[in-house]
């Protein structure tokens, strides 16, 4: 079986008035970021002809296919395909027809039953051409529409045969003003637009261009689209269900790329922007107190939370030890963090007073998601620290704080960090009821940080010629101890993740434990060595490196003198207090990776391997 993870692909479907294969193109660049390797589409023209276009390679050269083919059309359905397995050639692109070349579909999700079902149909005749598990559906809704005699409900017992995770869109030719739309367990939602028109899509990026009105399939949702009109069944039980209309919460400004020469660099660019808009609002400096209005229905039930789990992947997990730091330094409330993926698998005590906390940028990280659905019946509190309103985490949990950080494209996460870390400073702090001595100090340089985070924007120039020395390395140590220390971790994923440089971040206090045993002229370390209470401790972790030959890049704090006889390189940040040393340091390694990532000339949005939304296990 193809077992890319097609859930990372993007599904995007247009019917109404305008050129339908245009609409969709474009919201197919709109999901570019997400990363792919394959795009198709199909249409159903005003003729009645169908037409089937799909190749290898970017959005750019399926439009060179339409304007060749010129098709004229109000009906179109298209994907981009993500590949791990299987190659990314036109054979496995979607859309996938059935033998007979009249219903296509793009399919999002793995089917986990295909092998069995496709030996169902070969028994009855069919033949496949792909490695992919996602051309047995139009096969299948082929076969019960055969047998049924009407298309929607062929389409729903082949849906009800399906076992996985799948979000569809399919069109047919003797259907041929109508899309059919479904989903279990993977993200499909419908824009409704003026004069009638709907947007389908995987991800509201493709649809915020046209409208913010939008309806959330739910599990088990068929939609039928157009003419017209929207009904939605769900295909398991055959009832009819109202429409829900929502508003989408975008701003489609903040998604494009403006003078910048990529995302990565215009969303590191926002941090003091990002923590602005964390803050607005909710943390109050005359009145000395944090408004949360996203915990207000929960604020009895967190009276009575005597721990927290916090589950996430990736970047946002590194937010989370952070989180862990600071909710246990300021609210005293003990705090453990657990990768989502190893948290699902474990069987470990969970109390009611145990809240869990989970934290994404896209709301829609399939390990995060089986971590909440673990807990669901054993009675405690959920919480989120999302960034995308209305994805599928920001519906699963009881209540949450939303990062508020606007869209973010580029796959290496940078503004979302710094929108995670200052969420859960504020949560820290409204969870402290005020009862902590560095309540008021912290609260009040919550203020003053966005102003910081812009003095080590504009380093930017220092960083690029500190950076540039580097970029030939192969491996990267970066250590740190205290808020250092999930600052390193993070500062080494994402050198690793778009330079393509081997990285480990390490608790500076490990060194002679171990990783002392790699340094020499050829192996630098990333010392984050700002002021703490543990300064003196890492400058002597800095000298016994430099002792060995390893060269040294340092972040220190301002005045400190005694570091640049020590190290090869500083680079110094404004003074802050040691809970707020994260948003600053993060800004300055994102910076840091970047450079380096830019000498070496890689597709910084879109490192290799690497999709924006890990929507699979
Ligand atoms: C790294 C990165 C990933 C994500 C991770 C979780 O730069 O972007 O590690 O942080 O896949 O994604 P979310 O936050 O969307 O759950």
């Amino acid at each position: 079986m193809d077992s890319a993870p097609k859930d990372m692909c993007g599904i995007v479907g247009y019917i109404g008035s305008k050129e339908a294969t245009d609409v969709v193109v474009e919201g197919l660049r709109a999901l570019e970021y997400r990363g792919y390797d394959s795009t198709g589409i199909a249409c159903i023209e005003d003729s009645g002809n169908a037409k089937l276009l799909k190749q290898s390679g970017r959005v750019d050269n399926l439009i060179s296919l339409i304007k060749e083919s010129a098709p004229r059309s109000h009906v179109a359905i298209g994907h981009t395909r993500w590949a791990t397995h299987g190659l990314p050639n036109s054979v496995n692109a979607h859309p996938h027809a059935n033998n007979n070349q009249d219903i296509f579909v793009v399919h999002n999700g793995i089917i986990e039953n295909y092998q069995e079902l496709k030996e169902q149909l070969i028994k009855n005749g069919y033949i496949f051409k792909s490695q992919t598990d996602s051309e047995i559906i139009p096969n299948l809704i082929d076969y019960y529409v055969r047998q049924i005699g009407s298309f929607e409900k062929g389409l729903s017992a082949a849906l009800n045969d399906l076992k996985g995770a799948f979000a569809i869109a399919v069109i047919a030719k003797n259907k041929p003003k109508t899309i059919y739309a479904a989903k279990v367990s993977s993200p499909l939602v419908i824009g409704v637009g003026k004069n009638k028109e709907y947007i389908l899509a995987s991800d509201p990026n493709a649809i915020l261009e046209h409208t913010k009105e939008v309806v959330f399939l739910e599990d088990g949702d068929l939609a039928v689209i157009g003419p017209d009109k929207l009904k939605i069944y769900n295909f398991k039980k055959s009832n009819k269900k109202k429409p829900k209309l929502e508003l989408l919460d975008y701003d489609q400004e903040k998604a494009s790329l403006g003078q910048f020469p990529n995302f990565m660099l215009k969303e590191i660019f926002e941090a003091p922007k990002t923590i602005q808009s964390a803050i607005l609002g909710r943390v109050r400096p005359d009145e000395k107190i944090i408004k949360l209005g996203g915990l207000e229905g929960v604020s009895t039930q967190l009276n009575y939370i005597d721990r927290i789990v916090i589950v996430a992947c990736g970047t946002s997990y590194y937010a989370g030890l952070v989180g862990e730091y600071i909710i246990e330094d300021i609210a005293g409330i003990p705090v453990e963090v657990q990768l989502a993926s190893e948290f699902k698998y474990r069987n470990e005590p969970f109390s009611r007073s145990t809240m869990l906390l989970a934290i994404s940028q896209s709301g829609e990280t399939a390990d995060t998601i089986a971590a909440l659905e673990k807990v669901k019946d054993f009675g405690c509190l959920r919480l989120g620290i999302i960034n995308t309103t209305g994805s599928t985490i920001a519906r699963l949990t009881d209540a949450g704080v939303y990062c508020h950080a606007g869209p973010e494209r580029a796959v290496a996460s940078t503004k979302a960090f710094i929108a995670q870390v200052t969420v859960l400073t504020l949560i820290a702090l409204y969870l402290s009821k005020g009862n902590n001595k560095n309540y008021t100090k912290l609260l009040e340089e919550l203020i003053s940080l966005p102003q910081k985070a812009q003095d080590v924007i504009d380093l930017a120039p220092e960083i690029k010629k500190i950076a540039l020395k580097y970029k030939n390395y192969r491996s990267f140590l970066f250590i740190g101890r205290g808020y250092g220390y999930p600052s390193a971790l993070e500062g080494a994923l994402k050198l690793k993740e778009i330079s393509y440089i081997h990285a480990e971040g390490y608790a500076a206090g490990e060194m002679k434990h171990g990783p002392l045993a790699l340094i020499d002229k050829d192996f630098p370390t990333f010392a984050i060595a700002t002021n703490t209470n543990d300064l003196d401790k890492i400058m002597s972790n800095i000298e016994e490196i430099r002792a060995r030959g390893g060269p040294v890049v340092a972040v220190a704090t301002k005045g400190n003198k005694a570091i640049k006889r020590l190290v090869q390189d500083v680079i110094y940040i404004p003074k802050t207090l040691s809970h707020t040393q994260p948003l600053l340091l993060a800004t300055i390694m994102q910076l840091f990776s970047y450079y380096i990532a830019e000498a070496k000339k890689v597709d910084i949005d879109h490192p290799r391997n690497l999709a924006k939304s890990v929507t699979v296990e």
